[in-house]
């Protein structure tokens, strides 16, 4: 089945794994058509389904996602959760397991995890929790849940010792992604998303950079504006739908996603989670590796200016808070991507092209990061 919206199809991209493919839609309206979507990949209507959500989403887009479940016949009920990073719990997972306790769902039943990351973390990993893995189906509704949250199966709760300790692999059966529902998501939201597709641009898709860089500012919906949006969503998800075809448990390539990220979380932990959105933060960690990069021979100061232009462009900082330099070390120690000891980065190369390595001097981080501070 063809799915549509406004009379323009939806483009749909393939997330190719092995044993269990699925697919991403993209078109503006389409939350209005989950219920078709979900028959259109073999979901049976009189399936139980629980919505999960939260006030945010819940007051603009729930109606629409109900009534458009009850129109095809799925058995929907809605449960909305407290918004933000700290309901992310294991007491915040019990909440939606009690809720599919009352629905009674069953191993075919379904769960629609409709909102930004953090629903969709949680609703996915009480999916893959309830009844030993139910099927989910991802709706996101921030543009850092659309071009990656919602993809690649990672969900999880965090855990009062660090973010996301808790967790499972849990791929969903669909995605379905509705770029109008962003129209109502807070400015810097949408702007700390951006960060996520300039990663995008620098790890492997240099046509997306480039076509970033020629449109001007980027620092809202109506900035970037419908086609650019829609272009955006469809290079993003396709990037990180190829290196997650490639890598699903993340035993090597995969890790190339966590581009700016190692030294942005060092960032988020230390300035206290809340005071950095993600995607700040994680601008401020391309940036830093970036200029660590430039300073090995490994890339040129053009490009560091062209990804530094771009960051601007969408409205991000390039400046460090004040921070103990040795505690970012520190933290960056406790990565979970250190291995023996060795922290390994993910370092631009060119414009399109990262290499991981472990060859990146704790001297010269730390001079990069004291250099960046305001
Ligand atoms: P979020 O889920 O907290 O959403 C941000 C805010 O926007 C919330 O207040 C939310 O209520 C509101 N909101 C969401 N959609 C809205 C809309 N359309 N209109 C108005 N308000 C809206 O934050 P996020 O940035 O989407 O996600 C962050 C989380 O995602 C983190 O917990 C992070 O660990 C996780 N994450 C997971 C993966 C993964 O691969 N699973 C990848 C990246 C991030
Ligand atoms: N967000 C990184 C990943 O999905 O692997």
């Amino acid at each position: 089945m063809r799915l549509t919206s406004a009379g323009r199809q939806a483009r749909t991209i393939s997330v190719a794994l092995r044993d269990r493919p699925y697919e991403i839609h993209i078109a503006a309206g389409l939350r209005h058509q989950l219920g078709d979507a979900l028959a259109a990949c073999g979901i049976s209507s009189g399936t139980k389904v629980l919505v999960v959500t939260n006030p945010a989403v819940d007051g603009p887009y729930g109606a629409a996602v109900s009534a458009s479940l009850k129109t095809a016949g799925f058995h929907a009920e809605c449960l909305v959760i407290a918004a933000g990073e700290e309901q992310k719990t294991m007491a915040g997972l019990a909440t939606i397991h009690a809720a599919c306790f009352r629905q009674r769902l069953e191993r075919g039943s379904l769960i629609v995890a409709l909102g930004g990351g953090v629903v969709g973390d949680m609703a996915g990993f009480a999916a893959a929790t309830w009844l030993r893995g139910i099927a989910v189906v991802q709706v996101p509704t921030t543009l850092l849940a659309m071009v990656d949250a919602s993809i690649g199966g990672k969900t999880g709760v965090n855990h009062p010792g660090g973010k996301n300790l808790i967790g499972a692999f849990h791929q969903p059966r669909l995605v379905l992604i509705d770029p109008e529902t962003l129209e109502t998501l807070p400015q810097r939201e949408f702007r700390a998303g951006m960060a996520e597709v300039i990663k995008y641009g620098v790890i492997s898709d240099v046509a997306l950079f480039e076509r970033l860089e020629r449109h001007g500012p980027l620092n809202s919906v109506s900035a970037v504006g419908a086609e650019l949006l829609q272009a955006l969503l469809e290079a993003s998800t396709a990037a990180k739908a190829r290196v997650v075809a490639a890598d699903e448990l993340e035993g090597g390539l995969r890790a190339i996603l966590n581009y700016g990220h190692s030294l942005g979380h060092a960032l988020e932990s230390l300035s206290g989670y809340g005071t950095y959105l993600h995607g700040e933060a994680v601008a401020l960690g391309m940036h830093a590796i970036g200029l660590i990069a430039q300073r090995m021979g490994a890339w040129t100061a053009a490009e560091q200016q062209r990804q530094a232009r771009l960051i601007e462009a969408c409205g991000l900082p390039l400046v460090w808070p004040s921070l103990d330099v040795d505690a970012v070390l520190d933290c960056l120690q406790r990565d979970k991507k250190v291995r023996g000891g060795k922290v390994r980065f993910v370092l631009p190369r060119a414009i399109g092209r990262v290499e991981i390595t472990a060859a990146v001097e704790t001297a010269l981080v730390g001079e990069v990061v004291s250099e960046l501070m305001a």
